[in-house]
């Protein structure tokens, strides 16, 4: 992040400090604190672009300050924290297990709040695990998959978990892919407890209205069993969804209010979710994989064998004498790689072969984001697909991940190098 401005601050016990990224901030002498996290000196908190933060100075501090391009600073009167999250705190290290579904809309400190409750939990003796169903911005994995972060120690960010595992989704939104979704989740929390979390916190996205949000948060409810449900509204768009506990017992429901929360627009999102593909693609090298030695899922491609001769004959029939490059085959249907777009639909192709078919240009499988997977199923990384030689059946990803047993073909598009978002679609990719 580049710099504009670098000071040097003193502030006096009890002063508190609003300060909207980026920044950075270093302590000389004193001790300050973020989201529930003790800075001393030496230390120092980041706060990225299009986020902020409160630091409260718990003696009189000295620290460095650095801001950058979009960044302010105002002094607050009262604590950052807001009401309600002390005692809700205080209630969460009653029980033996922790389980907080944290629930809210959009930009509501859903993310926030995470952070200030897994610091109170640690400190409190818990090792706890954070998992973050929102597939769009995450701050633990990957964008498109459901993560997991350990926390052992206080943090100022949810960044600075200890990233443990994912579960490629393939969609950086969540409606149509509930399934995947709710198994990542059900996937996550039962691999915190095998990595011996005694408190899991799942964080959510702020897709909370229509049928299908209800549909994933009421089956997530039900997967991790919360004994406290919290609720951030800003009026009351959480009510048709904590209604459905109003007689179960065992659980407690604790309604917050929305407090400051820094808002980002769609562009913001978006550079955010570029910074994280940036993250796991970092030492990421091209490599080739076999077809014939891993297994492909999301996609048709991978799931049928090679189209018969006859099948070739009919589908240059109709698409074209030169045209078909390659034919997979499923039960269920078929991928057509073509070398141009053919003018006949893809709904007109499938009547003849009484099946779904899908018509994919040689060369658009490029950009297309994978996720990788060992034998056990168990997640390794993400990557970028740089071309798929159909016939030869050679696989060629950026990635860091060096062997592979799985790969998932997921739903967006980046561009090569620089991982910047070109698109996003729904259906088979290949
Ligand atoms: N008490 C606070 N003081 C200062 N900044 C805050 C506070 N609470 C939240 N923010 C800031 O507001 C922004 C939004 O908060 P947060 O990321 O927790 O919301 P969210 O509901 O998780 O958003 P999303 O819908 O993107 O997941 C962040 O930049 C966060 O740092
Ligand atoms: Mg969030």
């Amino acid at each position: 992040m580049s710099m504009i401005e670098r000071r040097k601050v003193e502030l006096r016990k009890g002063q508190i400090l609003r300060i909207d990224g980026p920044a950075f901030i270093r302590v000389y002498k004193g001790r300050l604190k973020i989201f529930g996290k003790e800075v001393i000196p030496r230390e120092y908190v980041i706060i990225p672009r299009a986020k902020s933060g409160s630091v409260e100075a718990l003696e009189d501090t000295v620290a460095e300050l650095r801001i950058g391009e979009g960044s302010a600073i105002d002094e607050l009167k009262v604590s950052f924290i807001p009401p309600g999250w002390e005692s809700l705190a205080s209630m969460a290290k009653l029980y033996q297990e922790p389980r907080i579904l944290v629930l809210g809309g959009v930009d509501s400190g859903k993310t926030v709040l995470c952070t200030y409750l897994a610091n109170a939990l640690v400190e409190a003796g818990h090792k706890v695990a954070v998992i973050d169903e929102d597939v769009g911005q995450s701050e633990i994995g990957p964008p498109t998959t459901i993560s997991l972060g350990l926390v052992e120690q206080p943090i100022p960010s949810l960044k600075e978990s200890e990233f443990k595992d994912a579960y490629f989704v393939g969609s950086t939104s969540p409606a149509g892919y509930s399934a995947r979704i709710l198994a990542g989740v059900e996937k996550m929390i039962r691999r915190a407890r095998e990595l011996g979390a005694t408190s899991i916190i799942l964080n959510t996205s702020g897709f909370i209205h229509g049928w299908e949000a209800r549909e994933i948060k009421l089956v997530l409810s039900s997967i991790l069993s919360p004994n406290i449900i919290v609720a951030i509204e800003k009026t009351q768009e959480i009510e048709h969804f904590l209604g459905q506990f109003r007689r179960v017992s065992g659980v407690e429901v604790v309604r917050l209010p929305v407090g400051y929360v820094r808002v980002r627009d769609r562009s913001e999102r978006k550079r955010f979710r570029e910074s994280m593909y940036r993250k796991f693609m970092e030492n990421a090298r091209k490599r080739v994989f076999n077809r014939k030695e891993v297994a492909l899922r999301y996609s048709i491609y991978g799931s049928g064998v090679e189209g018969s001769e006859e099948l070739y004959e009919a589908a240059r029939k109709m698409l074209g004498e030169d045209n078909v490059e390659y034919i997979e085959d499923a039960a269920d249907g078929m991928l057509i790689v073509v070398h141009h777009i053919p003018r006949v639909s893809e709904e007109e192709v499938g009547k003849k072969f009484a099946k779904l078919v899908i018509i994919r240009q040689a060369g658009t499988e490029r950009g297309l984001i994978v996720g990788l997977a060992d034998s056990s199923e168990r997640f390794l990384g993400i990557g970028v697909v740089d071309n798929i030689d159909f016939r030869r059946g050679r696989i060629t990803i950026w990635t860091e991940v060096e062997r592979a047993d799985i790969i998932y073909f997921g739903q967006v598009r980046l561009s090569l190098e620089r991982w910047e978002e070109q698109g996003r679609f729904d259906g088979f990719p290949l």
